[in-house]
C-alpha cells in the first residue's frame, strides 16, 4: 500500500493494537469511540521513526526549528496563513498547552467561555487550572433530518457574555463533535467583541488538517491584526496525521503582545514534547500532504456511507454530514434506547461510540461515532445499531 492509496486493515489486524480505543472493551465490542483513525501511518512517518530506534537516538528533545518551518508551509500551502516559525512554541500535546497557556492567562476563579457540545476535556482543563466555565451552547437549528450541519452560533447570548467579564473563550475550530467550519464571518465577529471586552481567544485547530475539499477552514490567525493582537492557535499534527501516542503539539501566536506572553509559559513545556512526537510531527507537515489526501478521501466517502446506510436502516437517527474529521454526531433519541443509548449499544449492540453526555448534558441522546475506518466496519457498527433495537 502507497501513501497515496490508504486503506484501513481488517478487524483482526486492528484487534492487536495496543491503544486505548483497542483496549477498552471486551473483544466482541465493535469499538468506534476516541478519536483516533484506524489507517496504517505515512510511510515517512514510518521511516523516520524506524531510522530512530535503528540508531538509539531515544533521547531528550532539543531545538527543532524545522518543525516551526514545516508548519509554516503547509499552513501556507493550506490555507494561505502565514505563519512566523519564530513564533511556534512546542507543548507536550494540546491538552497540556492550553492548561498552561490559561494558568499564565488567568487566575483561578476567573471565567472561561466555551461552547457546547463540546470536546470532553475542554471542561477538564477549566477545571484543572480552577476556571469558571460559562457555557453558550449551540443551537440546533432544523427540525428536519436534511443532513446539512444544524448547528448556530447563539450571537445574542455570546455577546451578553462577552460583556460580562470573561477572560478567555476557548473555540473549537473545527469542532468536535460537531465537524462543524467556522465561517470567516463568524471568526471576525469573535475577533471583534475579543478586541472590544479585553478577551484572548484561544483557537484548538487540531482537526484542521482533516478538512474536507469542498469546506474552507479559515485558521484564526490569519485574520488579520486584530486577531493577531487577541487570538492564541494552539494545534497538532497528532490529529491529521494519527500520531497522538508520540506527544507533541504546537502553540501558535502573531503579535509582540501574544509573544510577550507566551514568553511566561514554562521553560519544561518544550521538553515535556517527545523527541518522537516533535520530528514525526515535523515530517508530516514537511512531506504527509499526499497521504492525508489520501486519508480525507476514505473519510469522504465515509461520511456518505453513513448518511446512506441510515436513510436506508435507521431513517429516524438525525445525522448531519460533517465538515471535517471523521466523527458522526448521531442523535438517537427517537430510538428509545434509555437513558444513555451508549450503555444500551454496547449492551444490546455489542458496539461503542462516545455518549452525548460527555460534550453536554442536554446532549445525552447522542452518540459520536468515530469513522475513520473501513467502509466494512463502518457498516456493521450501524447494523450493530440496527440489531439492538
Ligand atoms: C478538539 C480537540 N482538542 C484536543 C484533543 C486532544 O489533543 P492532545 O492529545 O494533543 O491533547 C482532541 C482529541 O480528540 C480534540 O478533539
Amino acid at each position: 500500500m502507497s501513501d497515496r492509496d490508504i486503506k484501513a486493515p481488517d478487524l483482526a489486524a486492528l484487534l492487536t493494537h495496543k491503544s486505548e480505543k483497542w483496549t477498552s472493551f471486551p473483544r466482541d465490542v465493535l469499538p468506534l469511540p476516541v478519536a483516533e483513525m484506524d489507517y496504517p501511518v505515512a510511510d515517512s512517518i514510518k521511516k523516520l521513526l524506524h531510522e530512530m530506534v535503528d540508531a538509539s537516538d531515544l533521547g531528550y528533545l532539543g531545538n527543532i526549528p524545522e518543525l516551526g518551518e514545516a508548519f509554516a508551509c503547509f499552513a501556507l500551502e493550506r490555507w494561505d496563513w502565514k505563519v512566523d516559525p519564530l513564533q511556534v512554541r512546542l507543548g507536550t500535546d494540546v491538552g497540556v498547552a492550553v492548561v498552561e497557556i490559561l494558568r499564565i492567562i488567568t487566575k483561578p476563579g476567573d471565567k472561561v467561555l466555551v461552547n457546547s457540545p463540546v470536546y470532553q476535556n475542554f471542561y477538564n482543563w477549566l477545571t484543572e487550572t480552577g476556571a469558571e466555565k460559562i457555557d453558550v451552547p449551540f443551537i440546533r437549528s432544523d427540525e428536519e433530518n436534511t443532513f446539512d450541519n444544524p448547528w448556530e452560533i447563539n450571537w445574542p447570548e455570546i455577546e451578553k457574555v462577552y460583556s460580562s467579564g470573561i477572560k478567555v473563550h476557548l473555540i473549537c475550530s473545527p469542532h468536535n463533535p460537531l465537524g462543524r467550519i467556522y465561517s470567516k464571518e463568524e471568526l471576525l465577529r469573535l475577533v471583534e467583541l475579543a478586541k472590544k471586552n479585553d478577551v484572548i481567544i484561544i483557537s484548538d485547530e487540531i482537526h484542521a488538517p482533516l478538512t474536507y475539499k469542498d469546506s474552507h477552514f479559515v485558521p484564526m490567525l490569519a485574520l488579520g491584526k486584530d486577531a493577531e493582537e487577541c487570538c492564541i492557535t494552539v494545534t497538532a499534527a497528532s490529529k491529521g496525521w494519527n500520531i497522538a501516542g508520540l506527544k507533541c503539539a504546537i502553540i501558535v501566536t502573531q503579535s509582540e503582545t501574544m509573544k510577550e506572553k507566551m514568553s511566561h509559559l514554562p521553560f519544561a513545556l518544550h521538553y515535556r514534547a517527545s523527541l518522537f512526537g516533535a520530528y514525526a510531527s515535523a515530517i508530516a507537515f514537511k512531506e504527509g500532504g499526499i497521504w492525508l489526501d489520501s486519508v480525507i478521501e476514505n473519510l469522504d466517502h465515509n461520511r456518505y456511507l453513513i448518511r446512506d446506510l441510515l436513510t436506508s436502516m435507521l431513517p429516524t437517527v438525525k445525522y448531519h454530514v460533517p465538515q471535517n474529521g471523521y466523527l458522526a454526531w448521531l442523535d438517537l433519541s427517537a430510538l428509545n434506547l434509555g437513558e444513555d443509548p451508549s450503555v444500551t449499544l454496547v449492551e444490546r449492540g455489542k458496539v461503542a461510540f462516545n455518549a452525548g453526555h460527555y460534550y453536554a448534558p442536554h446532549t445525552s441522546q447522542y452518540v459520536r461515532l468515530n469513522f475513520a475506518t473501513s467502509p466494512e466496519i463502518v457498516t456493521e457498527a450501524i447494523n450493530r445499531i440496527r440489531k439492538a433495537l
